[in-house]
């Protein structure tokens, strides 16, 4: 049955759902109103427990496609032959640290850990140990991880003083601009004030000023229309104030904007790069990569040591990944199946209500959504989403004010569900 089968949903398990809630207490989110029960992956399809067909057009960790035959062969064969720890000498990692690196721009060396938190959180203290500094710049809208440290940085208000080490400032766009009427040149200039102001503001309090944090697309943000200059003119700042540009490519890179890097996409060139979710299609695998000697002062501090990482595994499945998606031409489909999906989609500017803005690169697209008197519509946003999850397509909400449709599919999905997904999408649209 396809993901289009206008077959009735049997409706939420609920035997499962009240197991899950005393299983994991309550309060684990889950998506849609009506939460999906999946049992099996292939590709860019998932099949319910209902015998459905879903077309994933959410998901970036199976980047590659869920249950990759090679990703699955590469895992398997390496725990059968030899999976330990890092303190001994073996192949498959430091090929992978070497591949990774070759890759990006200014980096020579990896830090390999099992989250992308627990990667920007080595990336946030190799930072401090190469500047001498504390004071760390995020945007106000972000999100970066989960732990205690990592964790102070998501969605914090510009201006809030509560970790006297971090400053947020707003998130540079040209939709909703921190300042109205400017052209775009100086609209950069004005968010690069706020960068300066905050950077200022932690050398005043005793902290310094270690590093500037951001996704190079703002993901979390919800891909905003970035003011073309910005990056350049808060890298040139950064780099004047004496930081250092972490570039969390967690979401942005992997070939997902249509090129290698979210920092390709707009013109950065960060000192310390993190890796996550695509990079090893399920098993836990994340980087945090730098210049060897920012790398090497903070393994001489540290004597880091992560139990599961730089593990043979890691290796192995991390080395497959990067097979598969040069193989399979995976970072050029993303670029032209999604200047195809984003066309498709503006078209519908004119004609779908509320829609007012479909926005970024290669396979991460979002498409937001607006009342009549043109505030932010999260409501419509999540009953479009959960009408598109009714008609087999997966998507999530985001942005800013949760009022976008999120589009960020397996970069291994088929043209011919790209273009149903697009009929989807204006049945709900005209209907939710
Ligand atoms: C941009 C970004 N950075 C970091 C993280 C944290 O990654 P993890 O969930 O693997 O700790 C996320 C997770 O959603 C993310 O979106």
């Amino acid at each position: 049955m396809t993901g289009t089968s206008a077959t009735p949903d049997s409706g939420p398990d609920e035997a499962l759902l009240q197991r899950r809630d005393r299983a994991f207490g309550r309060g684990a989110k889950l998506f849609y109103d009506e939460p999906l029960h999946l049992v099996r992956g292939e590709g860019a399809s998932l099949f319910g427990a209902d015998g459905r067909r879903y077309v994933d057009m959410y998901n970036n960790v199976a980047s590659v496609g869920h249950a990759h035959p090679r990703i699955v062969e590469a895992m398997a064969r390496q725990q059968a032959t030899l999976n330990t720890h890092s303190r001994y000498l073996s192949e498959p990692a430091i090929a992978l640290a070497e591949r990774l690196t070759a890759l990006q721009r200014l980096t020579e060396s990896a830090v390999f850990s099992c989250s992308g938190t627990e990667a920007i959180e080595i990336a946030l203290r190799m930072a401090r140990m190469a500047t001498g500094a504390r004071g760390i710049v995020c945007t106000d809208h972000t999100y970066h991880g989960n732990n205690l440290v990592v964790g102070a940085l998501t969605n914090l208000p510009a201006g809030d003083t509560r970790h006297p080490d971090i400053r947020s400032i707003p998130f540079p766009e040209t939709l909703r601009p921190v300042a109205p009427g400017l052209d775009e040149e100086t609209l950069a200039d004005a968010y690069v004030a706020r960068l300066k102001a905050a950077i200022e503001d932690l050398k005043a309090s005793g902290h310094g000023f270690a590093a500037l944090i951001l996704c190079p697309i703002l993901a979390n943000e919800g891909l905003p229309d970035i003011p073309a200059t910005f990056m350049a003119k808060a890298a040139a700042l950064v780099r004047a104030e004496g930081g250092l540009i972490i570039a969390d490519e967690v979401q942005a890179g992997y070939g997902r904007t249509g090129t290698w890097w979210g920092y390709d996409e707009v013109g950065l060139t960060p000192d310390i790069v993190v890796t996550g979710k695509p990079m090893g299609a399920g098993l836990p695998l994340a980087a945090t990569c730098a210049k060897r000697d920012v790398v090497e002062e903070f393994r001489a501090e540290t004597r880091y040591f992560n139990t599961f990482a730089a593990s043979q595994l890691q290796g192995a499945v991390g080395l497959a990944v990067l097979d598969v998606i040069e193989e399979e031409g995976l970072v050029e489909h993303a670029r032209v199946l999604g200047a195809e999906l984003k066309a498709a989609l503006r078209q519908r500017l004119s004609h779908a209500s509320g829609l007012i803005d479909v926005r970024g690169k290669g396979l991460f697209l979002t498409a937001e959504f607006v009342t009549p008197e043109g505030e932010p519509d999260a409501p419509r946003a999540f009953a479009l989403v959960c009408a598109l999850r009714r008609e087999g397509f997966l998507t999530s909400v985001d942005g800013a004010f949760n009022n976008c449709v999120k589009i960020r599919p397996p970069l291994v999905l088929p043209r011919e569900d790209a273009l149903a997904f697009l009929d989807a999408f204006d049945r709900v649209c005209a209907h939710a």
